[in-house]
């Protein structure tokens, strides 16, 4: 099929939720995507801030093909190998204190179940977000969403959710009571315009949980899984080394097969019993497969090393340019800060098929490439922004 045919069809039959590229992708290999007419793409949003191991990467193909073959799914009502694996794996690389994980399916899911766990423990019910933040758009996701107009999208809103202003403890020591359940927050606020905090104001979140017995949640959706060049954000020193009672993840995690985890620490995991908690698909072999690839992955090579290369080698790159302001972030999570909007840079680097990333922030362009993006095709955006 040609574009238009593609196009016409999916206009014809798909709820048109989203304003769409107009390309259609055919295929993908690292960092690049081939549309149905054969036209080559630099993919720097990564598929949605999804594939971080690149497009195709062989490691994650061939345990996916493997799986495949073996079985695609069952449920947790039996044990499997490969989750096994994969939980074993991300416990691992999680901050000392993780010492458990809960498989669902996306985002939004990790985060729902990330409060309940929390409302769980504590027997409270006020959850407390940041203003800019995102969380999904599941009801109780999306009530802890104050980020532009998402909220009201969910109305009605789940009761029991208040807004504290993202990087100031003061407002959340107002907040914070022995009403509280959690704290949530996404560290670095991706959608808000790669948003970020001091290291100090994670270390203030911290003690105010400790001293009120809150649940710390970090939203890792966009920054786990090496995005910073860390693996998580939480017990980095991006976060004072202050380390989160959960973690939650999907997008990056399993290369593009839908996946969505919680990780624990044994506080919470102790008070998580038999049938409390539950998701069909969640923890399914070919989902399992695709986390424990994405992670060997990253780890073999070096994708984590790399990306705070890259982030390194765009800074310096960006400093010829004039227009731009700053660049924001961490590792493969930036923001590139421009004098005026940059809806028409969106669109001409489009145009020059480099494909890169709006925020609310109608100045910053976000850029979520794989994490095994080269300084050569880093040149490119370079030459192109030129
Ligand atoms: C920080 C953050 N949390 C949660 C979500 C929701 O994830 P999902 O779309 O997989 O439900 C997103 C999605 O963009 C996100 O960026």
């Amino acid at each position: 099929m040609n574009f238009e045919e593609i196009e016409h069809l999916e206009e014809q039959f798909q709820l048109a939720t989203y304003a769409k590229m107009r390309i259609a992708v055919k295929t993908g290999k690292g960092a690049w995507i081939w549309t149905s007419g054969g036209e080559k793409y630099l993919d720097l949003y990564g598929g949605h801030a999804v594939c971080a191991t690149g497009h195709a990467h062989p490691r994650v193909v061939a345990a996916l093909k493997d799986q495949v073959e073996k079985v695609l799914f069952y449920s947790n009502l039996v044990y499997s190998e490969v989750r096994a694996k994969a939980a074993e794996k991300l416990v691992a690389i999680a901050p000392e204190s993780i010492t458990k994980a809960f498989f669902c399916n996306s985002g939004t899911e990790a985060n729902e179940n990330a409060m309940r766990m929390a409302r769980m423990r504590t027997k409270r019910k006020k959850i407390i977000t940041f203003s800019g933040g995102f969380h999904g758009r599941t009801a109780d996701a999306i009530s802890a969403t104050f980020l532009g107009n998402y909220r009201n999208l969910g109305k009605p809103n789940v009761p029991h959710h208040v807004c504290a202003e993202f990087g100031n403890i003061e407002s959340v020591r107002q907040l914070a009571d022995k009403e509280t359940a959690a704290i949530m927050l996404e560290p670095i606020q991706s959608m808000a315009g790669v948003t970020e905090a001091a290291p100090e104001f994670f270390a203030g979140l911290r003690k105010i949980c400790d001293e009120h017995s809150i649940v710390l949640i970090f939203d890792e959706v966009q920054t786990g899984v090496g995005r910073t060049g860390n693996w998580f954000f939480s017990g980095s020193n991006l976060a004072d080394f202050v380390e989160a009672d959960i973690i939650t993840l999907a997008k990056s995690l399993g290369s593009g097969v839908p996946v969505g985890v919680c990780l624990v620490n044994a506080c919470i995991a102790e008070s998580i019993k038999t049938n409390d908690l539950g998701t069909t698909f969640g923890g399914g072999m070919l989902a399992a497969a695709a986390v424990l690839a994405t992670l060997e992955a990253i780890e073999a090579d070096k994708m984590r090393e790399n990306i705070s290369d890259i982030e390194n080698y765009l800074r310096e790159r960006l400093k010829g340019i004039e227009e731009v302001k700053s660049l924001r972030g961490k590792g493969g999570l930036l923001g590139i800060e421009f004098n005026e909007s940059c809806k028409l840079i969106h669109q001409k680097l489009l145009d020059n098929k480099i494909i890169t990333g709006t925020s609310s922030n109608p100045n910053v362009l976000r850029l979520l490439p794989p994490l095994c993006i080269k300084k050569d095709e880093i040149d490119l955006l370079i030459e192109a922004l030129k």
